[in-house]
């Protein structure tokens, strides 16, 4: 490992213990993955994995969230104090427990608000920006082409590797709160050139005509290509933020893919030659309609046409898929309980917009929590519906819930008639 005259001073202990210890760990994690040299990071994603004294963690109690990081982020039962994080730009990308959600469920448990409250208060005491959402590429958190990101939110690792051309890897938790601690990471995987190249190209035939159809692509591509990079050759003149948003978030659901490149619109990929960069591809897949209708029927599968509980917003939606979902649910009342998750920054912008006070009324709930993060679910539900691809094969690897899945605007009619139409 080559170090810099500046980490081996913090080696050494001259910005602090908890710097020395992330530091430390750093170095390891780096020679344990072959790299030779740490990066300076631009940017940390955090939701520190924090333990507080709550219902939820008995049997891993601490006196404090300080004392909880010391374990949990730094891997040490010493107890240091944390000063400002190094990293340039912190920002907090945990869709986790809310107030609002906590007051949906009915739940009264002061150690649980206790919970809220402290890490807010850590959060704005260190310096981080809280942004509490798992896609805060929407709320200006823009990393561009080269910037070295960390993150651990592996929709936010395709999203910002793909479509802006910033670097990252899929990282876990210790490895992203000392990232943040002490500005650095190790210098392998996507934040090199020679790993980035296109393996495997795949022809769209089949254009999708909704924002869940680009989720079915994506989870059709992922189930396809396992892992590797997929090229996509597609004729089309552009791609929103939604569409790559679903997208990559069902790519990295169903396959283990940390980027992909689309000819033509990628930053990468302005040619297929570029996309590839000398790779040749090691398959040529087609996807079309045969393929999207394999992959509905496979996230489209409970029996039961009655549906409990509509959850949209998987990553968190942006304003504008907020403003949609106004539009469709204006003078209406929900039958089914409908919960859209997306950032606080949205939500006070869908006030602003008046989209708030129309999902409001119709029985709807605006949140920021994700419920299968928080693990604290609505009591007595059955079946499902979401738009997202991500969530429709997850919930049920913890949950007993039955899915339906399709556009938007099947959810929100759902939402409404409290049945699944085909
Ligand atoms: Fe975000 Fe939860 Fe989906 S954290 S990506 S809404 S599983």
């Amino acid at each position: 490992m080559k170090l810099t005259e500046q980490e081996e001073q913090i080696l050494a202990g001259a910005e602090g213990e908890a710097r020395q210890i992330a530091l430390k760990n750093m170095v390891e994690y780096a020679e344990a993955l072959g790299a030779d040299s740490l990066l300076d990071v631009d940017c940390v994603s955090i939701g520190f994995p924090a333990r507080l004294p709550t219902s939820l963690n008995a049997g891993q109690e601490f006196d404090s969230f300080e004392d909880s990081l010391c374990y949990s982020a730094l891997a040490t039962d010493k107890k240091v104090s944390f000063r400002e994080m190094k990293a340039p730009k912190v920002v907090v990308n945990n869709a986790s427990m809310t107030r609002e959600w906590l007051d949906y469920l009915g739940v009264e448990d002061p150690a649980l608000y206790a919970c809220v409250e402290e890490m807010d208060r850590f959060y704005r005491e260190h310096g981080a920006n809280n942004t509490c959402t798992c896609a805060p590429y929407l709320l200006g958190n823009l990393p561009l082409k080269g910037a070295h990101i960390v993150t651990g939110e592996s929709s936010q690792v395709i999203f910002e590797n793909s479509v802006l051309g910033a670097r990252t890897n899929c990282e876990g938790d210790i490895a992203i709160s000392c990232a943040a601690i002490v500005g650095k990471i190790p210098n392998c995987g996507l934040h090199l050139d020679e790993n980035r190249k296109g393996t495997h190209l795949v022809k769209v035939k089949k254009i999708p005509d909704t924002t869940f159809g680009w989720d079915l692509m994506g989870y059709w591509i992922g189930k396809h290509v396992k892992l590797g990079i997929p090229v996509l050759e597609i004729d089309i003149e552009t791609i929103g933020v939604e569409q790559y948003k679903g997208l990559g978030a069902a790519m990295t659901t169903a396959g283990q893919i940390d980027m992909f490149h689309v000819i033509g619109h990628t930053p990468e990929a302005a040619t297929r030659e570029m996309a590839f960069s000398g790779n040749s591809p090691k398959e040529v897949l087609v996807y079309g309609e045969e393929q999207e209708a394999e992959i509905r029927k496979m996230l489209d599968w409970s029996e039961e046409k009655n549906v409990d509980l509509v959850l949209l917003g998987c990553p968190h939606y942006s304003s504008f898929q907020v403003q949609e979902v106004a539009k469709l649910l204006k003078n209406q009342k929900c039958t089914a309980k409908l919960v859209i998750m997306t950032a606080p920054a949205t939500i006070a912008q869908a006030r602003i917009n008046g989209d708030a006070q129309i999902i409001e009324e119709a029985g709807g709930l605006l949140t920021a929590s994700c419920p299968p993060m928080v693990a604290i679910w609505p009591r007595n539900l059955n079946v499902i519906a979401t738009d997202s691809a991500k969530m429709a094969h997850y919930v049920p690897s913890t949950q007993p819930f039955k899915i339906h899945a399709g556009s938007m605007e099947a959810c929100i009619d759902a939402a409404i008639s409290g049945k699944w139409h085909d």
